[in-house]
């Protein structure tokens, strides 16, 4: 017989790019005991939930619900569902999850046309029209924050492009949503797809989603019922099967809509989860909580300069809640990242693809976006980046930071 401990993970501080210490109520919501998942009390949460994330992504969209698995299962159910065989994408890619939305794209045989600028920046709205002009799209599939780069791509003004095109504008903000300023409506968005584990304080394993009534009437038109549950009164769409069964967005709806018609048996753990996730930002109120981001991300990014590192890439489109910073040549990356692990429990970031090796990725999100979690950080990387024979001026990290934090309080 083969026997194990007990699951009782070693004191971390997750500092990097995501996952992020779940707050403590999260995980006490989500310890809570299941019901059935047509219980009057189940479907209230599941109202309630839609409602929360409406505020989330600044919304007035009706169909705002959660997919179950992490943020790429969001992803993955808005592609599938709403791109047919042929039909032509435009993604700008800046970083590894542009990559991602071109992969899932290309393996529901979408027409995927990419456009590239260098890893560290962002494009402009006139390099994205240009595209869209060129290609005549069905969808911009974008992503808002990529945590590879720790860039944010502007938004505000690609939905009237879209709209001026006739085409369908999706992003993905699961790096930066809640953290950052995302206005689904304002910016003219018609699907965005998200993940707990980073700025909401959650585990990795709900997608929240929204959609708008235009994108909900593309999907529609491939609507399917399963065979098992279809009954007479149930219409069809003319459109071709979506070809995932577990992501298909129209039979979700009807999951999550007045009929409740049987689908996947919801998540009810990760739904609590994701439930107190928005819960806990509400409360805090949307802006508050935004504003706790760039607060504490300032005041990392102040300190790191202070311990002599370079920020990496273009620092006005930078997330609020990642930074990059170059690993300087006198240091080996991975050591310090294990010494930090190791002897202070604090995980920093590695980095992907062109900039493995290169930088270091730092995040202040979510749970983790607080001043003890930075200053902790900063003292903690003096103490190994001088051991291991950096030159930097001591004392200096946590000096710069608290006067982010005094000028912050003053102001
Ligand atoms: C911007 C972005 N998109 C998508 C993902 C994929 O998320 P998951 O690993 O939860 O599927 C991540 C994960 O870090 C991300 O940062």
């Amino acid at each position: 017989m083969v026997e194990f401990d007990q699951i009782n993970p070693p004191p971390r501080l997750l500092m990097g790019p995501g996952p992020i210490n779940a707050d403590p109520r999260v995980l006490r919501a989500m310890s809570a005991q299941l019901v059935g998942q047509y219980d009057p009390a189940m479907t209230a949460y599941m109202n309630e939930t839609m409602a929360l994330y409406r505020q989330i992504f600044e919304t007035d969209n009706q169909w705002t619900f959660v997919v179950d698995g992490t943020s790429r299962a969001g992803i993955e159910a808005a592609l599938v569902s709403v791109l047919e065989p042929g039909d032509k994408v435009v993604v700008p890619v800046f970083g590894r999850f542009g990559y991602l939305l071109c992969e899932i794209a290309e393996r529901v045989g979408a027409t995927v046309l990419p456009i590239y600028v260098e890893w560290g920046q962002v494009f402009k709205p006139e390099q994205i029209e240009a595209a869209i002009k060129e290609h005549q799209p069905k969808l911009l599939a974008c992503v808002h924050g990529d945590t590879s780069t720790t860039m944010a791509q502007p938004m505000a003004e690609l939905g009237e492009i879209c709209r001026r095109y006739d085409v369908l504008f999706y992003s993905d903000v699961t790096a930066s949503i809640a953290g950052n300023t995302f206005k689904t409506d304002a910016w003219g968005l018609d699907a965005v797809t998200g993940g707990l584990q980073k700025c909401l304080g959650g585990p990795s394993g709900s997608a929240p989603i929204t959609l708008s009534d235009q994108f909900v009437a593309q999907i529609r038109k491939r609507h399917h019922v399963e065979a098992g549950i279809k009954d007479p009164h149930h219409k069809e769409g003319a459109g071709s099967k979506i070809r995932s069964n577990y992501f298909d967005l129209p039979m979700i709806l009807d999951y999550w809509g007045e009929e409740r018609l049987n689908h996947h048996t919801e998540a009810t753990s990760m739904l609590y989860g994701a439930r107190e996730c928005a819960r806990i930002v509400v409360q805090e109120g949307l802006d508050n909580v935004i504003e706790r981001h760039q607060r504490n991300g300032d005041a990392m990014l102040a300190g790191l300069q202070g311990l002599n590192l370079k920020p990496f890439g273009d620092l006005s489109n930078k997330m609020t809640n990642v930074v990059g910073v170059y690993i300087p040549d006198s240091v080996d990356g991975e050591a310090v990242r294990q010494t930090m692990l190791l002897d202070f429990g604090i995980e920093i970031g590695t980095s992907f693809g062109p900039l493995r090796g290169k930088i270091w990725r730092i995040g202040t999100m979510g749970y983790n976006a607080r001043k003890d979690a930075v200053l902790t950080t900063l003292a903690s990387l003096e103490n190994v980046l001088r051991r291991a024979g950096h030159a930097l001026p001591a004392g200096e990290a946590v000096d710069i930071a608290m006067e982010v934090y005094d000028c912050a309080t003053q102001s």
